[in-house]
């Protein structure tokens, strides 16, 4: 995998016909911001986006990382978004309706020369879903995998993505938890889908972290206020850092140990890669 950097908490989209919220998503406290070309931009409005991405002002010290949600691989408006990749200075690019692990080998080739990062979007069609275990050792420019419920719902003719009850249905949960597991298989990072109804920031704070919980490390965002929410989801708390630190030096301490007792509790192998994870986590 390429390095770019710790795992991006927050992923902000922001539609590149408009100027005006692409400077206020840089203004954001987003880790990354997404400039989309593809399903957030009217195909009329796909050539202004284009230009206007190419006068952003240059990148300073800080900000978010700048990143460019393309259009589909096949498209014609995919062929002219490569055009412009060219000369643009990004630090990744978003792949959407990815099906399979050739498909970022293909965009990663399309790009060459450069090595750009690619972060693709991997439930939004029905092929999509029988292709997640298809991302491991794919391409080394893959760096992070996310899943989109709303276009996966329009592929399959669904009516609803949710239950009698309210909850998402069986088929999106579980395209959720096969991006989750293909991205942990391919060792990238695995990025929880958007939280639509941007105004709930309660159903948001739940969403975030019961995903930071399963192990997502980052998740998308439509409006600037889910950021804030968002950072602090999957930023480990001074707690789960102490209780890391605190495993990390009981192994270190008693390094031929396989088990051993941490205030009481039984720690193994599994708590140490978990405790590991936390501490590469913390910034
Ligand atoms: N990035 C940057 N700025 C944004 C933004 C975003 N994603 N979403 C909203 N804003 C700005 C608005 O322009 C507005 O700015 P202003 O106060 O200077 O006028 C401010 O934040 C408040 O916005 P608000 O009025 O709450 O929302 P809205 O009705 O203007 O916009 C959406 C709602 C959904 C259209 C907008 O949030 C949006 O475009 N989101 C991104 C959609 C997208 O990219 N989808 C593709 C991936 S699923
Ligand atoms: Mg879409």
């Amino acid at each position: 995998m390429i390095d770019c950097g710790p795992a991006r908490r927050s992923w902000l989209f922001v539609p590149a016909d408009s100027n005006k919220k692409m400077m206020k998503a840089l203004a954001s406290e987003a880790d990354a911001v997404i400039f989309d070309l593809e399903d957030s931009v009217a195909l009329s409005q796909k050539a202004t986006a284009r230009e206007l991405l190419g006068l952003l002002p240059d990148r300073g010290e800080s900000g978010p990382q700048r990143w460019v949600r393309i259009n589909p691989i096949g498209t014609d408006a995919h062929r002219h978004d490569l055009e412009l990749l060219e000369e643009l200075d990004v630090d990744g690019v978003v792949l959407p309706k990815a099906e399979c692990g050739d498909d970022v080998a293909d965009l990663a080739a399309a790009l060459a020369p450069r090595s750009l990062p690619i972060h693709a979007i991997v439930t939004e069609t029905a092929k999509s879903l029988f292709g997640l275990l298809s991302y491991n050792d794919c391409c080394s420019s893959l760096a992070a995998m996310s899943w989109g419920a709303e276009d996966l719902s329009a592929a399959l003719g669904a009516s609803s993505k949710y239950e009698a009850g309210g909850e998402l249905a069986f088929t999106y949960r579980m395209a959720r938890s096969m991006c989750l597991a293909g991205a942990v298989a391919a060792e990238v990072q695995p990025v929880d889908g958007v939280f639509a109804d941007f105004r709930d920031e309660p159903g948001l704070v739940a969403e975030a972290r019961a995903a930071a919980s399963e192990g997502f490390t980052g998740k998308l965002a439509i409006h600037p206020d889910q950021v804030g929410p968002i950072n602090a989801a999957f930023t480990p708390s001074a707690e789960e850092v102490a209780h890391a630190q605190e495993v990390v030096a009981a192994f270190e301490a008693e390094p031929d140990a396989g088990v051993l007792s941490v205030h009481g509790k039984m720690v193994d192998r599994p708590h140490l890669i978990q405790a590991r994870r936390v501490l590469a986590r913390t910034r």
